[in-house]
């Protein structure tokens, strides 16, 4: 028998605005994350513009991919801009010591990678090196991107074939300092940020070095050296106090990844897992929830206004390494990749007055992709069926919800057996996504749409009878949504059967 469930959707209420970069992507070199991926060079078979590979662009514009993050990943701890600008046959062949030794040869660099963003119509976001790179090399960086063409560094990107500079919003300030990115303490890593804030600072939202999961001691460590140009305690009496009205900070960042247990020892396959796997997979998942409540629970006592953004700049399913994978890091989503997108976007959106940006880790080829190739050959995967169903709430204003539904037990901890998320977005459109968690039951839902009245309502879901269920680069895929049958608005009252194991969009237009 169905699990019984209530939501009471408060659609006259409203909370803070679903910032589109939620939706954000992470591009590394790494694999054919890039290679083949993105690129494939103007000369390639395969249909491109520039050597941009154009079913994959098509792809990501049709979901509004609004910012990519580039070159890394540890790749960009190790990465120098000036190996990937100038004529394509003159840049130096490179090896990926980040990831696996493999060929770099640079043919995409700085141009392209802006040129695939102004393609997609998304934003970029550059990290910037810090473990073999210096202040400097950055600074040089950006003036090359943004400066006019009338300036010297203009000037040379315009001789490379771009007389309009680039706009550069977002830069990253290092990638897992405490890592790859220099083995930092935060102690360390928030005095080098504090040195590149003050020559990076003119040129866009500056974001911090990620947190490492539940590593609450970086953030605190960097908002107190950081947040301020002077710490607050000497600040206060001095001259310089009105130095301290400003946030240094842009946004602070957070890298968590989901594995089939709490760490990388518990990683279960990417298919031909058990239901074991599924539930320790969501429980983690859902861990997202306490770490970003408890680092925004640290931002809020130095940052009480909310100037200063958090974002997710690694997020997505790392599964098991499948010795006969294609290239490094390749994976196959299925049905549990796209629940697992689902509920931790429904986690964004609980906490969208902090979280501003979050980039899915990898856009292309690599960990939880949004498309795959070989060759010639694109599919899309679940999770990108998954931003495709919940485009509605890009930019949307967050509604809230009361759910009433027993819980979904795992491990001992109560997980929500459903995730949902409402918000109201253009035109005043209400648009729901429903979750299902539990591998096994279908929830009998009810909505009470709390007397407000819509004219029209449509709905798609996603599921499978497996829970694997994947596409494949030779068959239909599986996995395509399908409209959900039978949604009828009833004295302010909406029924239906969320499947088990599904995400499902439904959309009220007034
Ligand atoms: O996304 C793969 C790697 O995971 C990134 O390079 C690194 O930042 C993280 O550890």
């Amino acid at each position: 028998a169905p699990i019984n469930a209530t939501l009471v959707v408060e659609a006259s209420k409203s909370g803070p605005r679903i910032d589109p970069n939620i939706y954000g992507q992470f591009v590394e070199h790494l694999g054919r994350g890039v290679h083949e991926g993105l690129w494939v060079g103007e000369g390639s078979s395969i249909p491109n513009v520039r050597g941009i590979r154009s079913d994959v662009v098509a792809a990501l514009k049709r979901i509004k991919v609004p910012v990519i993050r580039w070159p890394g990943g540890c790749f960009a701890e190790l990465y120098h801009w000036r190996d990937g600008v100038g004529p394509r046959e003159q840049r130096p062949r490179g090896v990926n010591r980040a990831w696996g030794d493999e060929p770099e040869t640079n043919g995409f660099g700085s141009h392209e990678f802006m040129d695939l963003v102004e393609q997609i119509g998304a934003k970029a976001f550059v990290s910037v090196n810090l473990a073999s790179g210096s202040p400097a090399e950055a600074q040089a960086w950006l003036h090359y991107l943004t400066d006019p063409a009338s300036s010297g560094a203009g000037a040379e990107r315009a001789r490379n074939g771009r007389e309009k500079p680039f706009a550069v919003p977002y830069i990253g300030i290092g990638n897992e300092n405490w890592g790859c990115g220099g083995n930092m303490t935060p102690a360390y890593y928030a005095d080098q940020y504090r040195q590149y804030l003050s020559v990076l600072k003119p040129f866009g939202t500056l974001i911090a070095t990620d947190a490492n999961a539940d590593d609450y001691a970086w953030t605190e460590t960097l908002l107190q050296r950081a947040l301020f140009r002077h710490p607050p305690g000497a600040a206060q009496a001095s001259p310089l106090a009105w130095i301290n009205k400003e946030p240094q900070l842009g946004m602070m960042s957070l890298h968590f990844y989901t594995f089939s247990g709490n760490d990388w020892g518990r990683k279960s396959p990417a298919v031909g897992f058990t239901e074991q796997d599924w539930a320790t997979s969501m429980l983690r998942t859902h861990k997202m929830d306490e770490l970003i409540t408890r680092h925004t629970a640290i931002m809020d006592r130095y940052d009480p206004e909310r100037r200063v953004g958090l974002s997710v700049s690694e997020w997505g399913a790392w599964w098991e390494k499948d010795k006969a994978a294609p290239s490094n890091l390749f994976q196959v989503g299925t049905l549990r990749d796209a629940v697992v997108a689902g509920l931790t976007l429904n986690i964004f959106h609980d906490h969208a007055e902090r979280v501003q940006m979050a980039n899915l880790a990898q856009m292309v080829n690599v960990l939880q992709s949004l498309v795959l190739t070989r060759g010639p050959k694109m599919i899309v995967t679940p999770t990108y069926h998954v931003f495709d169903l919940y485009q509605g709430h890009q930019g949307a204003t967050r509604v809230p919800v009361s759910l009433s539904a027993p819980a979904y037990r795992v491990e001992g901890v109560d997980l929500p057996s459903l995730s949902v998320s409402a918000s109201r977005g253009e035109g005043g459109r209400l648009t729901l996504s429903l979750v299902n968690l539990r591998p096994q039951d279908p929830i009998r839902l009810v909505i009470d749409l709390q007397g407000q009245r819509f004219s029209s309502v449509q709905g798609r879901s996603l599921t499978a009878d497996r829970m694997d269920a994947r596409p494949d680069f030779d068959a239909p895929d599986p996995l395509q949504p399908r409209a959900i049958q039978g949604l009828q608005i009833e004295a302010g009252r909406l029924e239906l059967t969320v499947p088990a194991k599904s995400v499902n969009v439904i959309q009220l237009n007034p």
